[in-house]
């Protein structure tokens, strides 16, 4: 259901956007400004700066603390805006988070996974949620994504496969889940947070690529409403709120304790947080609360038309509605254009190289086997249209005979081989050591590559041949590894073997 359908208890108040109209009332009203921050609204500021960001932006780049804006009787502008956000994901409590979804993962790991609780995992979950268990010391058991071996692809957990793992670790009281992944395939939320609660488990899912889901009808409905009980939504990832902003909401629940979170959001929080990033989001909800379904309905119908176009490009395949029903995708995002680049003979990093190269069109991301471009919710056609071109003409000048084999990881290390605590092995004593010498060793390091920026190892797993294999091979295809100490990955830091 969208938020325009949500039954209205009186007229409703998303066309407004309260913190935004503040932020810009105190910005323009010419105030005595003996506060932070130094460039007092634009005058102090290097003329450059003023010129690249306008007077406008800085004239609205305010502390925290003014009154009438976050401070003052309440509910004070800011805590309106979160409220009408909470309204519009039909959450019980919405943050603003002025450090991504990245901090939302570590609030919800130190709210609802302390030192020596057990967690139920996704094993590719974004990074930031075993760094959010280094942090907070919980316990990790990771369960498997169901993956696609033809194109190495990594989708949501099954119900079945959540179930077997909260058997497994009966203490858990938390599940982390992701949906949908970074090729837009959302998981069967409803049926997994049947199991979670079954199961006396909270349900969090990071829906950092979905904070449009449930404002279209030909869009995956939103993870809150398919009954999770926390759920992230990176904000600038596809609905037009500034780099680094997005949100964390809880649902309606007894499983989460709201002021949980916000103590923990409290501890990771700068005390300067940005004001642009804050109005952005707000701005940003009442687009998306408001013209959300009509702009989305036009974008939709761009890709479809893209995808179209794309289907007569000889060896380009577009995947998406035809992997639903496969394990692990219950439905998909029409927002994410994924690009099967295999029939060209081409790897994805060389169709995005070359696009880069002589269209500058930049993709998301680049695998050896796809290529995945993300829509904005009010995406411009034009482009689109031209994307399709550009593709067409490339593939026919690089286009080579045979197909490209996916880079596929090894089954196994989607299980879980975790043997020491990751807060332990990140933060213990370590070994420089070669990377054929450390199969067998306990990894300190988290490592993804990127793209796709998935965990392939993780602080406290056991490196097995299979994983270094992988890690080179990721390397010599054109990844980069994210968070590894050696980016060439000859060496690697392990846990000292007194301490394993
Ligand atoms: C699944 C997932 N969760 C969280 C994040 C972190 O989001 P942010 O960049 O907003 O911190 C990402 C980033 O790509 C992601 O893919």
């Amino acid at each position: 259901m969208s938020a325009a359908e949500t039954p209205a208890s009186g007229p409703s108040e998303q066309p407004t956007a309260p913190y935004l109209d503040a932020v810009v009332g105190y910005g323009f009203r010419g105030p005595g400004r003996f506060h932070v921050p130094g460039h007092k609204g634009g005058p102090g500021a290097d003329p450059g700066l003023r010129h690249a960001l306008g007077d406008s932006a800085l004239a609205i780049d305010i502390p925290q603390d003014v009154h009438g804006v976050d401070i003052g009787p309440s509910p004070s502008p800011f805590e309106r805006a979160e409220a009408l956000a909470a309204d519009a994901y039909g959450a019980a409590r919405t943050w603003f988070l002025t450090n991504g979804a990245t901090q939302g993962n570590h609030a919800l790991c130190l709210a609802l996974a302390p030192q020596g609780a057990h967690v139920v995992a996704q094993r590719n979950s974004h990074a930031s949620v075993v760094d959010g268990l280094v942090l907070s010391g919980g316990l990790p058991s990771f369960v498997a994504p169901s993956y696609d071996e033809e194109l190495g692809m990594a989708h949501g957990v099954t119900p079945a496969a959540l179930d077997a793992a909260l058997a497994a670790d009966p203490d858990a009281r938390v599940a982390f889940l992701v949906s949908p992944t970074y090729y837009g395939m959302a998981a069967d939320v409803a049926a997994l947070a049947e199991v979670a609660h079954r199961r006396d488990v909270a349900l969090v899912v990071d829906q950092s690529w979905g904070p449009h889901f449930g404002f279209h009808p030909d869009l995956p409905e939103s993870a809150l409403r398919l009954g999770a009980d926390a759920v992230l939504t990176s904000t600038h990832k596809i609905v037009g709120s500034l780099t680094q902003s997005a949100m964390l909401h809880v649902a309606p629940t007894e499983r989460i304790d709201p002021a949980s979170v916000g103590v923990a959001l409290r501890l990771l929080r700068s005390t300067s947080p940005s004001s642009l990033l804050m109005a952005s989001l707000d701005a940003a909800r009442r687009q998306l609360a408001v013209h959300g379904e009509a702009l989305l309905h036009e974008t939709i119908a761009a890709a479809r038309a893209t995808r179209e176009k794309l289907a007569t490009t000889p060896g380009i395949a577009t995947i998406g509605e035809d992997f639903v029903g496969r394990p692990g995708v219950a439905a998909y995002d029409p927002l994410r254009l994924v690009l099967d680049t295999r029939g060209t003979g081409c790897t994805g990093y060389e169709v995005a190289d070359a696009l880069r190269n002589a269209y500058d069109v930049q993709p998301e991301l680049a695998t050896v086997a796809t290529m995945v471009c993300v829509l904005g919710m009010g995406q411009p056609a034009d482009a689109l249209v031209r994307f399709a071109g550009d593709v067409d003409e490339i593939v026919k000048r690089i286009s080579k005979p045979g197909a490209v084999q996916a880079l596929v990881r090894p089954p196994e290390a989607l299980h879980d081989t975790m043997v020491v605590a990751p807060r332990d092995a990140f933060l213990g004593r370590s070994d420089v050591v070669a990377l054929q010498d450390a199969v067998g060793r306990i990894s300190c390091e988290s490592i993804a590559g990127y793209p796709p920026g998935i965990p392939a190892l993780l602080p406290g797993e056991r490196i097995t041949a299979d994983t270094a294999a992988y890690l080179r091979d990721l390397v010599t295809s054109g990844a980069r590894l994210h968070g590894a100490a050696d980016p060439t990955i000859a060496t690697i830091h392990v846990l000292a073997e007194d301490l394993a």
